[in-house]
């Protein structure tokens, strides 16, 4: 007789072998993973592991040199960018890349214009008034609705950061893919950041690229592990926490 079954791991996106090189550089190498929907899954590792490059990888930036990548059970490698976008998958890089002369306000009708032009012909009046009221609701979301009218070069770094998030929002994405969303913030804003995204993980798939693995061990579901390009280590906070490889790898950096 069998066992009571686990319940079924429903994988939204998965790697298979994936690699890149630039050149002759092998920055990724025969990465396979699995990512479960409705799951906050980390990517740590030391700085050059290959994070941003797995990253770019998994939003469609640019293609793996080998291996294939699955989303929602269908291949999808080699897709252009926007292919992505389309699907579902929005990402939030590790460089701010708001419109800094746009009020915070008109940075999110940006994100959310460019998906519904094609229906502005029909009703603008209406269509504007529910822009401006998905607008307001993303900002409340992202907790940034105090600061609506405000010139988005005017915030500052975290709100930035929690802006761009906003505006990746507005696409509606099934997964969400942040990489390295505290970098240069204070410790109160790193807070506020983690905790934004343990709200938007609870309506969303999250993949969170982060270097100091403290700051993700709290949250994650699952974490993976990338040194030199190879995946290390794979398994939940705690398994991958007393794993020795990722021991030595983190041993004597200062910042975990
Ligand atoms: N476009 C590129 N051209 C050449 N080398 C690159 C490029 N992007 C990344 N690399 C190299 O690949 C390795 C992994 O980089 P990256 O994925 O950015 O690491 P991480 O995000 O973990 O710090 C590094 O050694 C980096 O110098
Ligand atoms: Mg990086």
């Amino acid at each position: 007789m069998m066992a009571v079954a686990e319940p079924a791991r429903e994988i939204i996106l998965r790697t298979r072998g994936v690699g890149k090189t630039f050149g002759k550089f092998v920055a990724l190498n025969n990465i396979s993973a699995e990512f479960s929907k409705g799951a906050i899954t980390s990517i740590i590792g030391p700085n050059g592991a290959g994070k941003s490059t797995y990253f770019n990888l998994l939003c469609g930036g640019f293609p793996p040199s080998r291996g294939n990548i699955e989303f929602e059970g269908r291949d999808v490698t080699g897709q252009p960018q926007h292919r992505f976008a389309h699907m579902g998958i929005a990402k939030s890089f590790q460089i701010t890349s708001v419109f800094p002369q746009l009020t915070t306000h008109e940075n999110i009708r940006v994100g959310l214009q460019a998906l519904v032009s094609r229906y502005d012909i029909w009703r603008p009046r209406a269509r504007l008034r529910e822009l401006v009221e998905q607008a307001d609701e993303l900002l409340a979301l992202v907790g940034l609705w105090e600061s609506r009218d405000r010139a988005a070069k005017t915030l500052a770094h975290g709100e930035q950061r929690a802006l761009e998030i906003g505006m990746a929002l507005a696409s509606r994405p099934r997964l969400l893919l942040l990489d390295e969303p505290t970098a240069g913030m204070s410790p109160e804003e790193t807070r506020t950041m983690m905790d934004l995204i343990v709200k938007l993980a609870r309506e969303r798939t999250v993949i969170l690229v982060e270097h100091k693995m403290k700051l993700v061990l709290g949250i994650s579901d699952r974490i993976l592990v990338l040194h030199h390009g190879e995946l290390l280590a794979e398994g939940t906070p705690q398994e991958v926490r007393q794993n020795e490889a990722v021991k030595r790898v983190y041993l004597g950096q200062r910042e975990h």
